[in-house]
């Protein structure tokens, strides 16, 4: 693995990445199938998620005209291309356990482009709002529970998480300051937040029972169990701790950088080796 910086004037760097995969665990998530999938799950939204996210940014870059915004969306597109990037390789690189990504993909990438037709470019970019808050909100979770991390028991794949995470903390207002410039307004971006919840959700029920079913662990409760605890537990699942950072987002003057997470983004920047 590399990683060298770039854009050095935009607020965050863009680390070019190249991760293998090779002779990565199958249960590389506390050697559990629920955990593992629920990550590969995750893993098998971004190539053509990332992707969506960047299209909807680039759609309305030239109406912006703040120099550093304009700085900070290169970087961010440079963030989510390569994230796009190294999910797919590990994506592929799943297929050696029999796991199908390639499939989930292709079904985002449709979905996507069904929903590229029927939404206007300010509709699209809310949706990325909403989904980028997802993915920060998420990833800071992963930054803060060790309990969690040390579950990871592949070293790449654990490089590749914490790597992702710290970014998207990093760049996690660019699209929201982008939403806000070209004059997007509460609604839109509340209601979109709600739809995309919606769609979200079902989406990764849906894939989560396919991947479970494909691998054989449909049935496996004790799986079930564990994972379902890891992800709803009242006092500190996953999911359960995104409820209030997410309810924030429905609040008219919200805005990413309410919560700092600067001080933790520094923390995993040393531990990974970025400074
Ligand atoms: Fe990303
Ligand atoms: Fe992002």
């Amino acid at each position: 693995m590399t990683a060298k910086t770039s854009t050095p004037s935009a607020s965050f760097p863009v680390r070019r990445m190249d991760f293998s995969f090779g002779a990565s665990q199958k249960y590389w998530f506390a050697g559990d199938p629920f955990m593992s999938h629920f990550m590969n799950n995750l893993s098998s939204l971004f190539p053509y998620g990332e992707k969506f996210f960047v299209d909807s940014v680039r759609a309305v870059r030239e109406q912006i005209t703040e120099p550093q915004l304009k700085k900070d969306i290169s970087a961010f597109i440079g963030q989510e291309a390569m994230h796009s990037k190294e999910h797919a390789a590990y994506n592929e690189y799943a297929a050696e356990h029999d796991i199908d990504l390639g499939r989930l993909e292709l079904r985002i990438k449709v979905l996507l482009a069904w929903v590229t037709k029927i939404t206007t470019q300010k509709q699209r970019l809310a949706a990325t709002c909403a989904l980028e808050h997802f993915t920060a909100t998420m990833a800071e979770q992963l930054l803060q529970r060790e309990d969690l991390t040390t579950q990871m028991n592949d070293p790449k794949l654990y490089q590749l998480w914490m790597w992702h995470a710290i970014e998207e903390n990093e760049h996690k207002a660019v699209a929201y300051d982008v939403y806000q410039a070209v004059g997007g307004g509460y609604f839109t971006r509340v209601a979109m937040m709600a739809i995309t919840t919606l769609t979200f959700f079902g989406v990764i029920g849906w894939f989560q029972l396919h991947l479970l079913r494909k691998d054989g662990q449909l049935f496996n409760w004790r799986s079930w169990k564990k994972g379902l605890g890891m992800l709803f537990s009242p006092r500190n699942g996953f999911l359960t701790k995104l409820l209030l950072p997410y309810l924030d987002y429905y609040r008219p003057g919200f805005h990413p950088l309410d919560h700092d997470s600067k001080q933790l983004e520094q923390r995993w920047r040393q531990r990974l080796g970025f400074n």
